[in-house]
Formats: structure tokens, C-alpha cells, sequence
């Protein structure tokens, strides 16, 4: 396993030093992939901080780098960076062709600043390929422990006390050039209990800025219980009209941005809480189910250190719930 990942990690290294080359030094790269991130506000500084890049559209760009450099053909597959055309189709030649073909390429780092997988978007709208392609599992990327931008963020998390977390590779990297450094991503997915302790070991206090959308909201209440289980102090605010963090904070700038997460920050219990009793509107019995699942929440506080909080949340409840 050590030795695949070693071998993970070099192949990441030489493909995050192709992709960005290809992105700024070479005409296809700067007239359709930098144009485009410039397009959206990203500027040259905050590319090459990040290490975004670009895979060129032809079919085997990348492919013929990396052959011609001796990296191998097990390694390659596993990384996700090339895959294998059908055997059947190719009369029995074997072909490797590049995955992320014309896709704007976002190297994802592990906490000590190793590349460890991709996430590569199409340019412009997504009609029928996926947005996004990521690396699939293997001994280096296991998507239920990483954190987009963790490596970039973490002194900042420690000097502020707080980590914000965002959904995607762009709102971290907008905050970023905003000047709101200690943020990282879930990457779309609902969070996991790893991916919270990864937080834990550099804070207590996590903010987490979701998408106003009814799947920002699920995916904040499905992670509640989680986060309070790992003993952490977790605030939310939602982004409104259907935006997200990175088009927000472009649209009113980074001082109104943290001005309206400081004014709308909301505890994560009462985001909780409010939401089941607007859900339940005068409906007794559901009234009853949100009572219920509130203090199924509250018991999961039940370190020592949590009893002053705990105690403080059941006043606010009950108070709310005029109980
Ligand atoms: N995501 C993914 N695969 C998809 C769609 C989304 O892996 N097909 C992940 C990505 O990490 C993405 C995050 O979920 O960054 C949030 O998705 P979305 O809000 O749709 O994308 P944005 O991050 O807003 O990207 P963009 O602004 O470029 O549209
Ligand atoms: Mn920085
Ligand atoms: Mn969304
Ligand atoms: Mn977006
Ligand atoms: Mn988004």
C-alpha cells in the first residue's frame, strides 16, 4: 500500500505541473480555460496558489506525457487521470485516453500539502457531461476524509478558532481572494464523522455555509447529530437567493459577505428547531415529533465539558417551544 501510494503521489505531482503549464503557457489553455476562470473573477494569483490547471482536448495529451515519462499503466488507471478504451472496440490494441479532457482541472491536497486526487469541471455549462469528475477511491483519495482546501486553511483556522465550511471547490477559492481564508469544503457530499474530526483536530468551532436551497437545508440537518457527537460547536447560515458562498461573495463583496455571515450565523440547534416548527405549523402530533427530535439532538451532548451548553440549549428550546 505505501509503495502505491508513493507512486499515487508522484503521478499527481507530475500531472498538477502538466495541467497548470498547459492552462498558462499554452494558447488552447489561455484562449479557453484561463479566459474562462478570469471570466468568473478568478485572477492569476489565486489560480497559481490553488495549482488549478487545464487537460487539453485531445484525446491523449496527458496520456503521452505520462507514458514518455515511464509512469505505469496499472498506476495510471488507478489514479483516474487516464482510463482504457474498450479492448473489444480497439481490435485488440490497448489504448489509454485522458479522463478529464477540456475540463479546468482542481488538484485536491491532503493536510501536508500533497495532491492527492482531482476534481475537473467542464467549461462553461454542463448540458451533458457530468459538471464535475473526481478521482476515484484508491489508497490516497478516500473521499469520506477529505476536505477541499484544508491544507491552504489550516493556520488560518487555528488563528480565528472557527472553520467555515463551503460545498464546493469554488467557494472555497473565492473566499479565498476575498480574504477569508480558513474555509474548506465538504465537496457536495452530506459530511462525514471523519471529516469531522479532521476539523476537530484544528478547532471546535465550526461554521458551516450552506446553499438557502431545500438541499442545503436536508444536508445541514443530516449532519447535525453528527457534529454534535463529536463534541463540536457548530453554527449555521444559509446563502440566499440562490446563490452559493463563491457567487455571493463576488456579487456584494468581501465586507458585506462577513458582515452577513456574522448578523446570520444561527446555532445549529436552533436552525433546528425552527425549521421542524415551521414543518409542523399548528399540527400538534408533529409539534410532539419536533420536541422529540430536538432532545435527541441535546442528548447527544453528553461529554462532561458540553453541560453548561446543554443547559443553556434547553432554556432556548423550551423557550421557543413555550414548553
Ligand atoms: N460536485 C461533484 N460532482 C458533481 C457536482 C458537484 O463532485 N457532478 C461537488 C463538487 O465538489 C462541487 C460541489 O459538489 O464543487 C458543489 O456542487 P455545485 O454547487 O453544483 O458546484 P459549484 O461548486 O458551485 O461549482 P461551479 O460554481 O463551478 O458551478
Ligand atoms: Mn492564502
Ligand atoms: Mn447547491
Ligand atoms: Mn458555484
Ligand atoms: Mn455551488
Amino acid at each position: 500500500i505505501q509503495q502505491a501510494a508513493e507512486s499515487l503521489h508522484v503521478l499527481n505531482n507530475f500531472a498538477q505541473k502538466f495541467f497548470t503549464e498547459q492552462l498558462l503557457q499554452t494558447e488552447e489553455g489561455q484562449s479557453h480555460a484561463l479566459t474562462y476562470l478570469e471570466e468568473r473573477g478568478y485572477d492569476e494569483k489565486i489560480i497559481t496558489h490553488f495549482q488549478l490547471g487545464y487537460n487539453p482536448q485531445s484525446r491523449n495529451a496527458f496520456a503521452t506525457a505520462a507514458l514518455q515519462n515511464q509512469f505505469n499503466k496499472e498506476v495510471l488507471l488507478k489514479s483516474g487521470l487516464l482510463v482504457e478504451r474498450n479492448p473489444a472496440s480497439s481490435a485488440g490494441r490497448e489504448e489509454l485516453f485522458d479522463n478529464y479532457r477540456g475540463r479546468i482541472i482542481f488538484p485536491i491536497h491532503n493536510n501536508t500539502g500533497k495532491i492527492i486526487g482531482f476534481g475537473a469541471r467542464v467549461i462553461g455549462k454542463a448540458d451533458r457531461a457530468p459538471k464535475y469528475i473526481n478521482t476515484p477511491e484508491n489508497e490516497i483519495y478516500i473521499k469520506s476524509k477529505i476536505l477541499y482546501g484544508s491544507y491552504f486553511a489550516r493556520h488560518s483556522i487555528d488563528k480565528n478558532n472557527e472553520c467555515l465550511l463551503v460545498e464546493g471547490y469554488t467557494d472555497v477559492i473565492s473566499l479565498h481572494q476575498a480574504g477569508i481564508d480558513n474555509v474548506v469544503a465538504s465537496g457536495g457530499t452530506s459530511l462525514t464523522t471523519d471529516q469531522l474530526r479532521i476539523v476537530k483536530k484544528y478547532t471546535n468551532n465550526l461554521t458551516i455555509i450552506y446553499d438557502g436551497d431545500a438541499a442545503g437545508v436536508k444536508a445541514a440537518m443530516r449532519g447535525l447529530d453528527m457534529a454534535l457527537e463529536e463534541g463540536l460547536n457548530v453554527k449555521l447560515v444559509l446563502i440566499p437567493d440562490n446563490e452559493d458562498p463563491d457567487s455571493y461573495v463576488k456579487k456584494v463583496g468581501a465586507d458585506a459577505f462577513k458582515s452577513f455571515i456574522a448578523a446570520n450565523k444561527k446555532d445549529f440547534i436552533l436552525f433546528q428547531l425552527d425549521v421542524l416548527l415551521k414543518e409542523a405549523g399548528d399540527d400538534i402530533t408533529k409539534k410532539k415529533e419536533a420536541v422529540n427530535q430536538v432532545a435527541e439532538s441535546l442528548s447527544k451532548l453528553n461529554r462532561a465539558e458540553d453541560f453548561t451548553r446543554r443547559q443553556a440549549y434547553i432554556h432556548e428550546c423550551a423557550a421557543a417551544l413555550k414548553i
